[in-house]
C-alpha cells in the first residue's frame, strides 16, 4: 500500500528528536502510516493500534515511540507522557496529534502528516511543517 511505503521512506531518514503527528479521522490510515515508519526505522516490531497503551516503543536504528492519543481523557496525560523523554531517546509518532496541543519548549523537527480519505482505498496525504521531509 502506496501510505505504507512513503512511510517507510519517511522513517528511513528519521532521527532522535524528531516528531511527527499523524492526522486523520477515523480509519485514515494513521496506524498503517505508523507500520510504514517502524519499517523504515529498521524496526521488525508488530505494529497495531495501542488500543490501551497510550505508548508502544519500537527499537530499531532509531527508537520510535508510537502513541495514539485518541482514548486520551484528560490533558494531563499527555504530561504523563514524558515526551521529552521519548524524543531524547529516539523518534516519535502521535496518532490524533492535533490533540496534543503544545507540546514543549524543544526544538528538534516536527511535522505532521495530514491524511485525507478520498474513497474505500484511495488516501491523500500531505506533509507538512518540516521542510527537510518529503512524502
Ligand atoms: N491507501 C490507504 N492508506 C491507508 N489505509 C488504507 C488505504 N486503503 C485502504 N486502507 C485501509 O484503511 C484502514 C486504515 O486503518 P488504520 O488503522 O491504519 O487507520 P487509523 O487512522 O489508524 O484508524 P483509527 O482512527 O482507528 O486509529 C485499513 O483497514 C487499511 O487497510
Ligand atoms: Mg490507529
Amino acid at each position: 500500500m502506496e501510505t505504507e511505503a512513503a512511510a517507510d521512506r519517511l522513517g528511513r531518514s528519521l532521527r532522535a528528536g524528531d516528531l511527527l503527528l499523524l492526522v486523520g479521522p477515523l480509519g485514515a490510515g494513521k496506524t498503517t502510516f505508523a507500520r510504514g515508519l517502524a519499517r523504515g526505522t529498521g524496526s521488525e516490531a508488530h505494529v497495531s493500534s495501542p488500543t490501551f497503551q497510550l505508548v508502544r516503543l519500537y527499537p530499531g536504528r532509531v527508537q520510535l515511540a508510537h502513541v495514539d492519543l485518541y482514548r486520551l481523557e484528560r490533558s494531563a496525560e499527555i504530561e504523563g507522557l514524558g515526551l521529552d523523554e521519548l524524543l531524547d531517546q529516539g523518534a516519535v509518532a502521535v496518532e490524533w496529534g492535533d490533540r496534543l496541543g503544545l507540546v514543549s519548549a524543544r526544538t528538534g523537527r516536527c511535522g505532521s502528516v495530514l491524511i485525507d480519505v478520498l474513497g474505500p482505498a484511495k488516501r491523500r496525504l500531505r506533509l507538512e511543517g518540516e521542510p527537510a521531509w518529503s512524502l
